[in-house]
Order: structure tokens, then sequence, then C-alpha cells
């Protein structure tokens, strides 16, 4: 499926529809705590959570903000500033390839000294708290993996990989500024490109399946900081929602998404999360922690 932006929400890909009964009482449940103050909805959420074992997280760039990464969209956003298709797209890079690549340099140098955020740190965390968990992001900053988290599903590519034109191989390369501009590729001197999805570009398939079956096999997923108005990834908790999952949006702002969601949380990824990770945690030790319900 090619990445495209603003693509709206339409939900192309089949799913399970096996409605899971325990999971739509306890939505029924939380729906009608909608109106409640914040801290009400943290711990209903945090009661349900803590015999939940399969968790998935969609990220997008407004988790890495705090650290100081820029987003795309939004006053300040990257795409305020530049123009997507003249940095971001197979065209633009076989026109001016240097250009390209100075951009890249620049996010790069950017992102270099920037430390993950309690946001990330709680993700990490839930790798081992949740028996089955996923963490799919947007972002290609690296700032999942740099928090601790082993497995990070990343869609778009990461911004420290670079590919060979020619050959496809993938280098870890964190030299910043790049001593050259473009890089060569270090086996056949081919030019290296970052490893990252362009617009009009496909996802990697096997990328691409990994993030589609754990969203449809969670029965919770997150999704934190995305204007989810990116295709393929502002699928995936449509997804998560038709197989029967919770959904639960933390955004500074309402998306697209949010009528979708069963919970909003309106404000920061950096507090809201540590605040459902210490109820959850709390949950737990008050002995939740029975077997998931509804999954065989
Ligand atoms: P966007 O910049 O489109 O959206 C960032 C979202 O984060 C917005 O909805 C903000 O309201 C929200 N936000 C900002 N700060 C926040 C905070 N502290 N806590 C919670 N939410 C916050 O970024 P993405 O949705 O990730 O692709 O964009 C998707 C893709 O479009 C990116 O991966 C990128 C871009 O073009 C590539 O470059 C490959």
């Amino acid at each position: 499926m090619p990445f495209s932006p603003g693509a709206g929400n339409s939900d192309r890909r089949p799913g399970p529809r096996t409605p899971r009964l325990t999971l739509a009482a306890e939505k029924a449940i939380l729906g009608g705590e909608f109106s409640v103050m914040k801290d009400d909805k943290i711990d209903s959420l945090a009661e349900l959570l803590a015999d939940t074992r399969s968790v998935a997280v969609l990220t997008g760039a407004g988790i890495s903000a705090e650290s100081g990464v820029p987003t795309f969209r939004g006053r300040e956003g990257l795409w305020k500033q530049f123009r997507a298709e003249e940095l971001a797209t197979p065209e633009a890079f076989a026109r001016d390839p240097a250009l390209v690549w100075e951009w890249y340099d620049w996010r790069r140098g950017l992102i270099a000294p920037v430390e993950p955020n309690p946001g990330h740190q709680v993700l990490a965390g839930w790798e081992s708290l949740f028996d089955d968990f996923s963490l799919i992001t947007q972002n290609v900053d690296g700032l999942h993996r740099k928090a601790g988290s082993r497995k990070v599903i990343e869609l778009h590519g990461n911004i420290w990989k670079l590919r060979c034109t020619r050959e496809n191989t993938i280098f870890d390369i964190h030299d910043t500024p790049l001593p050259e501009i473009p890089p060569a590729c270090p086996d056949c001197g081919a030019m290296l490109r970052p490893h990252v999805v362009w617009f009009g570009e496909g996802l990697d398939p096997e990328v691409l399946d990994a993030a589609f079956a754990a969203s449809a096999a969670c029965r919770a997923m997150f999704v934190v900081g995305t204007s989810a108005v990116v295709q393929p990834a502002a699928s995936l908790p449509l997804v998560a929602a038709r197989a029967g999952a919770l959904i639960i949006e933390i955004n500074l702002e309402p998306t697209p998404l949010t009528a979708r969601a069963d919970i909003y949380f309106p404000g920061r990824a950096g507090e809201i999360l540590p605040l459902l990770d210490r109820r959850i945690r709390a949950g737990r030790r008050a002995g939740g922690a029975g077997p998931e319900k509804g999954r065989s």
C-alpha cells in the first residue's frame, strides 16, 4: 500500500470481524464514563488493563515532541517550513540527491543529541509489563530504541539507517554531519539513500504485515501523538477497533480518529503515559492480573 498523506481514514484491509463479547461489555462501562474527569478515566482504564495481556501502541511524531523533535503538521511543523514533495519523494531524490541529503543530515543533527522522554520510557517498560506487546511507530528518529524498546515496528524506516541504491544493503551510520553528501556505499560505491519511506513509496511488506497482525490481535491499542492522517498507518487503529480492541487515544488535540476512539486523553504523551503506567502497575499489585478475558 503506498504511503499517502491525508488520504483519510478509510480502512481497506479486511480484518477479523468476530466481536469479543466481554470487551463489548467493558467498552459499554467505559463509554458511560466519557464525560468524567480525566483522573477517573485513568482509573477505569487502569482497572481494565490490569488483566489485559495483549496491547499494541501506535506512535507518531507527538511522542517525540517533548524530547524536542519537531512534528510534521501543526503550526511549528516541518511541513509548514518545507515542501514534502521537494524533500521526501523518490522524484525529489532523483532530481537533487544532495538537497534531499542536506535536509536529512540536518534532521539527523537535530535528533542526535535528543534524549527519550518519559513517554518513550513508559512504552519501553510495557514490553515486559504485557505478555503480548507490540510497539508500532511512524517515527524514524530511533528514540523508542534509545529508550530501551527492543522490538519496534518502524513503519517509515529509521533515519540512522542508510540504504544502497544499487544493492539495497542497509547500513547503520550514526555520523552527523555525514562526511560526504550524498554518501557513497562502502561496499560498491553507489549512492546511499536514507532508509525511510518517502511519499508515494510502498512500505516494507513484512513490516506492514507485522503492524496489521499486531493491530488485529490486540485487545487494547493506544494511539499516541499522531495526527492520524497518513496511510496506511491511520488504518491500524481501525483494524484493531474492528477486531474488538479498545482504542485509547492520547493527543494534544482531537484527530480524525478521536470520534472512533473509546477513550481520548487530551494532553501530553509524556505526562499521560506515566500516569497510566503508575495506575496499571498499582492495579497489578492489587491483584488484578488474572487470566485475560475473552481470548482463547
Ligand atoms: P504529525 O506531525 O502529523 O502529528 C503529530 C501529532 O502529535 C499531532 O496530532 C499533535 O497534536 C500531536 N502532539 C504534539 N505534541 C504532542 C504531545 N506532547 N503529546 C501528545 N500528542 C502530541 O505527525 P505524524 O502523525 O507522526 O512521515 O505524521 C505521520 C507521518 O507524516 C510521519 O511519519 C512523517 C510525516 O510525513 C515521514 O516523513 C516518512
